[in-house]
């Protein structure tokens, strides 16, 4: 395990949401309190921050990649994610990422809502995202993020499910 990280997990309460806010290029412009508490980080440590500054090196590439694409194209996403907290320990959420618009359409930024997922998802994840790391590391950054990618629509369609989001919700909330 990367020495970075303490293999120690927090958890937060199911009426609990965790909120942030970013401009189009994913810098943090606001952080609610619950996002503070639970990652270790004062409000002035975050803003203006890219997002990836909570990323853990458990989440496959992949997953981004599909979040950006569809976030990017004006679509929400909802994904499972596990986050870094600052002294090294993490979090797993179920994330519901939208972007926001201006009067003319124009994406002004982004807005995500995380929640606690239930136990079931977060193991069922956890299996799916170790494998898909598995190829981005056995692989060149590209070929790596290509068979990732592929890998994650053939797990979702093997399960039986139209789209990522229908595997994603039907984990439950
Ligand atoms: C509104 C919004 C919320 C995000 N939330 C997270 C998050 O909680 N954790 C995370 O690792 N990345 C999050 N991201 C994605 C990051 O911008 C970034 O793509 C990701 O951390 C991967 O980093 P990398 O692109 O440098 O590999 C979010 C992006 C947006 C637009």
């Amino acid at each position: 395990m990367d020495k970075s990280l303490s293999g120690v997990e927090r958890t937060f309460q199911t009426d609990e949401i965790i909120v942030s806010k970013t401009d189009p290029t994913g810098r943090i412009v606001y952080a609610n309190d619950i996002f503070i508490d639970i990652s270790g980080y004062t409000v002035d440590e975050v803003l203006g921050q890219p997002h990836n500054m909570i990323r853990h090196p458990d989440m496959p590439r992949a997953v981004f990649k599909l979040l950006w694409e569809r976030i990017s194209a004006g679509h929400e996403i909802f994904a499972y994610v596990v986050n870094r907290c600052k002294n090294g320990d993490h979090y797993w959420v179920l994330a519901h990422v939208t972007p926001n618009f201006d009067e003319a359409g124009k994406i002004v930024g982004y807005h995500s809502c995380r929640r606690t997922p239930k136990r079931q998802a977060v193991e069922t994840m956890s299996r799916l995202y170790a494998q898909l790391r598995e190829l981005e590391s056995q692989n060149d950054r590209k070929a790596g993020l290509e068979k990732s990618s592929a890998a994650l629509q053939q797990a979702v369609q093997s399960l039986g499910f139209a789209s990522y989001d229908r595997f994603i919700l039907s984990l439950g909330r």
